[in-house]
């Protein structure tokens, strides 16, 4: 069995997604947001693209529970209930919820990974829950880092690098390249991931957004024993 790891979207084979375990991470926020979220007792997520086809998903489900939330450029969507900050997502708020969620890049990453056989949403604070789940299918898996805007992110590389050492310890897991990189990388910064979310592209955003306690909050390891489960369009949990 092999794990892979690939740093963006574009560009990934179908025969590494589909019938593979896929991990889907985008470390701040998504991920970490609606692992939150259904944390928190929110009983759906409904991953969309843009703002229009969450309005539009709302007034067709009819559903007074529903909620609209996510973010562009880091930032609450005009007329959406919540944004992204995972602190936003408290049992008071969202349990007994449905949420449909846009982001930038998370919710993109989650729809690319539709065909897998089993897909899983992964970050820091779910991480050892994560690599424990996609072990018990005995099969390759693929981890997708959502990165930013197309581009290499640091908070996805390293939550992946931590979920391939969980794995490798395990036995009959082998690394493809970009899964060594990243497990390379984890073990290089694994004494402070707090600072390593910090010093990270996305991470300077949000702190210059004044967001720096989402960093804080995403940074750490293990908080949330919750593992997101993409399918049939549909994010629940498991744990
Ligand atoms: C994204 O999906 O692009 C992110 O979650 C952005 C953010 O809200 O930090």
């Amino acid at each position: 069995m092999e794990i892979d790891v690939f740093t963006g979207i574009n560009g990934i084979p179908d025969e590494a997604i589909n019938n593979k375990t896929v991990i889907v991470i985008d470390v701040l926020r998504a991920t970490t947001t609606i692992t939150v979220a259904l944390a928190a007792g929110c009983l759906e997520v409904i991953p969309v693209l843009t703002p229009e086809e969450a309005i539009e998903m709302r007034a067709r489900l009819g559903d007074e529970r529903v909620l609209l939330g996510g973010e562009r450029n880091a930032l609450k969507i005009p007329g959406f209930d919540l944004g992204n900050s995972p602190r936003e997502y408290t049992p008071e708020i969202v349990a007994g919820k449905r949420l449909i969620i846009t982001t930038t890049n998370g919710t993109r990453a989650i729809r690319r990974a539709a065909g897998g056989h089993q897909v899983f949403l992964g970050a820091m604070v779910n991480a050892p829950s994560v690599a424990t789940a996609a072990a018990r299918g005995e099969e390759d898996i693929t981890i997708i880092c959502s990165g930013t805007k197309d581009r290499f992110s640091l908070e996805d590389f390293l939550a992946a690098g931590f979920i391939v050492d969980r794995l490798t310890a395990l036995n009959g897991f082998t690394m493809r390249d970009g899964a060594r990189a990243a497990r390379d990388y984890y073990l290089y910064r694994r004494d402070d991931p707090a600072a390593a979310l910090k010093e990270s592209y996305h991470g300077r955003l949000l702190e210059e957004l004044g967001l720096g306690e989402d960093v804080d909050f995403c940074s750490r390891v293990g908080t949330f024993d919750v593992v997101p489960v993409y399918g049939g369009g549909i994010i629940k949990k498991i744990g």
